[in-house]
């Protein structure tokens, strides 16, 4: 697949959740080959259950796609078995649970086997995990519940990446962490992208730090896309800079949606 064709494709998803709960109507993105795409939104809209439909990891929550369709590299993917699509090159690396906390670092990583195709081996993975990562490899002996915030999530990426992904969804990489370490990470993610030709969907609450390295982002709200285009329309766009960019009065405003209500009815009578 050559670099700017299209990678995975969501159509008009729609998720349930215990065949009553509807979480994600009508989602449609596009993520292309060598892209960083985020989907950013406020707490609930939506954001890890679409990861969860894409990567599979549904089921364990009585979730099922009931519309629409997930299709990576032409192929349909949607209600597949999670092992079946990380067969396939589609990592997630979620937003909790993202280690195993009584096994040492060195031993989580062990788990990590490169996918079949995949162009480097374990060793090159793992000694391009330590160059990207080094402070993983002065703590390969601690216990993975011991970790940082910050810790944690390179951890997970790292075991990600010993899979030798195609896509890489990662959602949350900024919880909980200081700003400067959510910057570091972010600028490596872009090096991983452009080193091991990996794609990347990314999904963040913090939309201006992942609107500095995405390439187009969607805005999320109450299961659905309110818009969508590259960073620099994103971000100049006064809407969003009032709603999600910590610009403006956010606080007497309660959504995307009503923002943009407030400016149509501020428009209509002048
Ligand atoms: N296991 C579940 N059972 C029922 N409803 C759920 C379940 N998990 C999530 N939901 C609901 O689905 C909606 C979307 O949740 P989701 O976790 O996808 O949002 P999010 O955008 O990732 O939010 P956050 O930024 O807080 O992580 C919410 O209304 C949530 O309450
Ligand atoms: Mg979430």
């Amino acid at each position: 697949m050559n670099n700017g064709e299209v990678l995975l494709n969501v159509e008009k998803l729609e998720v349930v959740y215990h065949n009553i709960s509807t979480a994600v109507q009508g989602v449609s993105l596009q993520v292309r080959q060598h892209q960083i795409v985020a989907a950013l939104g406020v707490n609930g809209a939506g954001k890890t259950t679409t990861l969860r439909a894409i990567s599979g990891f549904l089921g364990t929550d009585d979730a099922k796609v009931t519309e629409g369709k997930i299709e990576f590299m032409g192929n349909s993917i949607q209600n597949k078995p999670p092992h079946a699509i990380s067969m396939k090159g589609v990592l997630l690396v979620p937003e909790r649970d993202k280690l195993f906390e009584n096994l040492t670092v060195e031993e989580n990583l062990d788990v990590c086997t490169p996918l079949a195709g995949t162009k480097l081996s374990r060793k090159d993975l793992l000694e391009r995990v330590y160059t990207y990562f080094p402070v993983l490899g002065n703590l390969k002996s601690r216990l993975g519940g011991y970790l940082s915030g910050g810790e944690r999530q390179m951890l997970a990426i790292s075991s990600a990446i010993l899979c030798g992904p195609i896509l890489l969804l990662i959602d949350e990489l900024s919880l909980g962490l200081a700003p400067l370490v959510v910057e570091e990470l972010l600028n490596l993610l872009k090096v991983i992208r452009d080193e091991q030709d990996v794609t990347i969907l990314l999904v963040e609450q913090n939309a201006m730090a992942a609107l500095e390295i995405a390439e187009y982002g969607y805005i999320m709200e109450n299961g659905r896309i309110v818009f969508a285009g590259d960073p620099e329309r994103l971000k100049s766009h006064q809407d969003i800079q009032e709603f999600y960019l910590g610009q403006g009065d956010r606080e007497s405003r309660k959504s995307y949606r009503d923002v943009k209500q407030y400016r149509r009815s501020r428009r209509w009578y002048g």
